[in-house]
């Protein structure tokens, strides 16, 4: 399994990974709508069969992971995505890596703590107003757990 990054052929295997997902090509995180199909992506890849799907956008020293999805679990499809947004990040000479999960986002949490990436605030309620970019944001998960607050992690390349 390797990761590379998204070409204009897998745009449309990505577009309906992410709407399956997020119940549409946006995202919103933090108070700001992303549209999933204009930004730059890596795909992790085995035999060449797409495994795994990370969506970032890099803003002055910040990289921010928007979409990270494991097509299968429990098989290092998303530490491998994780450690290749890294080197990105290097690359592009940012000071940290961040993302946005939601309180609901169980697995996520432990993954992204498994995976040595710190949580950095909880902003309580802000998904209300995410809705109201994105109305398509459910009430509750699957599990009946209400959505309602954004969980920010983040990972420092360098302290200053
Ligand atoms: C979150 C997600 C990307 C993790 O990807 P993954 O490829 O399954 O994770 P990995 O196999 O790389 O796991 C790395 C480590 O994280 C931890 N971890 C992963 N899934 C876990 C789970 N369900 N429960 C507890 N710990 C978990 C484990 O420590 C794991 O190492 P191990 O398998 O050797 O024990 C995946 O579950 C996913 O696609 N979820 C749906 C989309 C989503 O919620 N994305 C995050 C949005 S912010």
């Amino acid at each position: 399994m390797e990761a590379r990054e998204l070409t204009r052929e897998d745009r449309s295997w990505a577009a309906r990974l992410v709407a399956r997902h997020n119940a549409s090509s946006r995202v919103v995180s933090r108070g700001v709508l992303h549209d999933t199909l204009t930004l730059p992506g890596l795909i992790a890849e085995g035999e060449g069969v797409p495994l795994g799907l990370l969506h970032y956008r890099v803003t002055g020293e910040d990289l921010e992971v928007v979409v990270l999805i494991a097509v299968r679990r429990r098989q290092g499809i998303g530490r491998l995505l994780l450690r290749a947004a890294e080197s990105l990040a290097r690359s592009h000479r940012c000071r940290r890596l961040w993302l946005i999960t939601t309180n609901d986002n169980r697995v996520a949490v432990s993954f992204y703590r498994a995976v040595g990436w710190r949580l950095v605030t909880v902003h309580r309620g802000a998904v209300r107003e995410s809705r109201r970019l994105k109305p398509e944001i459910p009430e509750c998960a699957a599990d009946g757990t209400p959505i309602e607050d954004e969980i920010e992690f983040e990972l420092l390349l360098r302290d200053v």
